[in-house]
């Protein structure tokens, strides 16, 4: 046993683009600590989504090692890994991803492993949320529907979130607010954070910074 929530050993992902081949990841070595917030950024085209998405087990690598809270993906079955996910990870995104169709409450008890209504609208009130459960996105703000999101990615209680540029799309005000909740999150609740980041006023809200280039850290 260690203290790693991610792990990543000489993890490659290629693709192939007809006679060229691109190295997203180039043999990415990595550990993040629990309990660590971390900020990943670097230019664009660098790695950063495919290591959120490999990390998340959204994606899975060409070749490598990795272990996401001691567990290997690559070891487990398809349902085991949709469990993993489940159970461990949060995923925010850039541009929200709700479900434009249903109600801020229905957004969260979705995905939730046991329904449990109750628990939804506590973990919305805490993200200053009460109010709007019956809206739908399209009715909220923004910085608004970035709070849905965070609360849905808290919805099973996971050791990690994973964040892909969330104040990308949000005024300073938003952001902060954001990278607030995502700080108190670390702190409170013990979660594990990564974020990839453009913004310097975002990363400066974490504990460490790493950059990547060319589908390495540098
Ligand atoms: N599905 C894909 N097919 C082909 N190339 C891809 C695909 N996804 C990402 N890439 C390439 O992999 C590299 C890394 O992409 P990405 O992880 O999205 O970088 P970043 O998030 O840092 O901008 C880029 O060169 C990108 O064009
Ligand atoms: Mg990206």
């Amino acid at each position: 046993m260690n203290n790693y929530i991610i792990e990543f050993k000489d993890v490659w992902k290629t693709y192939n683009m007809g006679n060229t081949e691109i190295n997203a990841l180039a043999g990415l070595n990595l550990t993040l600590e629990k309990g660590s917030f971390t900020a990943v950024m670097g230019p664009s085209g660098s790695g950063k989504s495919t290591f959120l998405h490999v990390a998340g087990i959204l994606d899975t690598p060409t070749k490598g090692f990795f272990r996401i809270n001691g567990k290997q993906a690559s070891k487990l079955s398809v349902k085991e890994q949709a469990k993993l996910r489940r159970n461990e990870i949060g995923f925010i995104f850039q541009r929200f991803n709700l479900m434009s169709q249903l109600t801020i409450l229905e957004n969260l008890t979705l995905p939730m492993i046991n329904e449990d209504t109750q628990k939804a609208m506590n973990i919305l009130d805490n993200m200053g949320l009460e109010g709007k459960y019956a809206k739908r996105p399209g009715q909220l703000s923004g910085g608004e529907q970035q709070r849905v999101a965070i609360a849905r990615a808290l919805i099973n209680d996971p050791s990690i979130i994973l964040a892909d540029e969330p104040t990308g799309e949000l005024d300073s005000k938003n952001a902060n607010s954001i990278m607030q909740i995502l700080h108190d999150l670390n702190r409170n609740k013990d979660v594990s954070i990564v974020i990839v980041t453009h913004n310097p006023e975002a990363a400066a809200f974490t504990d460490q910074i790493l950059q990547m280039r060319d589908g390495n850290i540098v």
